[in-house]
Formats: C-alpha cells, structure tokens, sequence
C-alpha cells in the first residue's frame, strides 16, 4: 500500500478539489496568519484512486520558500499525505526553495507529530491568531481535536538542502 497514486493538480481536477475543500473546511476560503487564502486556486498535489479524490495538497511559492497551504488525507495511516507532502517538497527544491514552512493549529497534535517526525521545526507561535481568523470566518470551530480549545496557530518550518535532486520526475 506504499504506492500512493499522487499527481499535479489539473484543471481537470478543479471541482473535486473544491468539494473536497468545502466539506473538510466548510467552505473555499480558509483564513490563516490574518490572510484570506483560496487553497482551490494554488497549486497542488492530488492523491486519486479510480476517480475519487481522497488526498489534497496545496502551496504557494514565495522567493525562496513554499508555503504548505493546506495536507488533508482522507486515509490516514496509508502513506497518503507523508507523499503529498514529499511532493510539495520536490517540488520546492527544484525550485531553488531553502525550505518549506505551513501553519498549524494548537490542538493538531496529529499533525505536530506528523510533521515533527519530518524534519519540522516550530519556529514561531502566534497566540491568539485563530481566535482573530475566527472573527472573520465564524464557522472555525472552537473547539479542535481532543476538546482542544483552538486559539492559537503554530509556524512549522523544515530546511531543504539537496531535497529532490535524486528525482528525475
Ligand atoms: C496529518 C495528515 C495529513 C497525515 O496524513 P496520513 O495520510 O495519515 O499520513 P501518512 O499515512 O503518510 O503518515 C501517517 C502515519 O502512518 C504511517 N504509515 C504510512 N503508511 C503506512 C502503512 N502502509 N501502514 C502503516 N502505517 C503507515 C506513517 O509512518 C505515519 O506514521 P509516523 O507519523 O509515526 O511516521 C492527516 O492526518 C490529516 O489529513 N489530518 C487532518 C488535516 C490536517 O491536520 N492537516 C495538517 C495540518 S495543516
């Protein structure tokens, strides 16, 4: 089951990744460090079994940096969203990106050890910036994973040297 089918976002795959964005973050906009973001316009990676998208990955490239804008997996424990994210990584180093960086939340235990175990760091704390994100989009829940009050957003960052370049594609 390591074989994950992940490829580039197409056009073709535009309105399966706005459903799938709409149900798993009510909605196409997410908001995040005081910025309104639309993950279904980024550039992507997609996991695809048989037509049914059940992987989605979605970044932005800045100088020398990507931003993960958004992992979501719908299989958990299968190696969809560690080569999601493999691929958002490749993708920044054959861009010349030092590193990759993305926010999470201070409930997302998940994900703060999924990430910790690839090579991330917290690097910065925001407290309080999902309680601001929550005044311009009342449908964040307060409440997160394990009855986790969600106020805060954390800033995850991984270094990229040499990554991707034994890819040929
Ligand atoms: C965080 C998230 C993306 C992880 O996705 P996932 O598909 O479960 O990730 P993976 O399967 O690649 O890895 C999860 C674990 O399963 C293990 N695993 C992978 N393939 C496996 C297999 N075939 N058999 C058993 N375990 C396996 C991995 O080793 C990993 O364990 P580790 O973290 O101890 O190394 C997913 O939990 C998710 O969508 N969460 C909700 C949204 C979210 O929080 N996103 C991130 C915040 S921005």
């Amino acid at each position: 089951m390591n074989d994950v089918l992940v490829h580039e976002t197409t056009d073709d795959d535009r309105t399966a990744v706005l459903a799938f964005l709409r149900e798993l973050w009510g909605g196409e906009e997410m908001v995040v460090h005081d910025e309104v973001l639309r993950p279904a316009e980024l550039p992507g990676y997609v996991a695809v079994d048989r037509g049914h998208l059940f992987g989605l990955a979605t970044f932005r490239i800045e100088a020398d940096a990507v931003e993960l804008v958004s992992l979501d997996s719908l299989r958990p424990s299968q190696g969809v969203g560690g080569a999601l994210l493999n691929r958002v990584e490749r993708e920044a180093a054959s861009r010349g990106c030092a590193s990759v960086w993305l926010i999470t939340t201070n409930d997302n235990l998940g994900a703060l050890r999924f990430y910790q175990k690839r090579g991330y760091r917290i690097v910065r704390v925001d407290p309080g910036a999902v309680d601001r994100a929550r005044a311009r989009k009342p449908a964040i829940p307060l409440v997160g994973d394990d009855g986790i009050p969600i106020r805060d957003e954390l800033v995850l960052e991984k270094s990229l040297p040499g990554v991707g370049q034994e890819e040929t594609g």
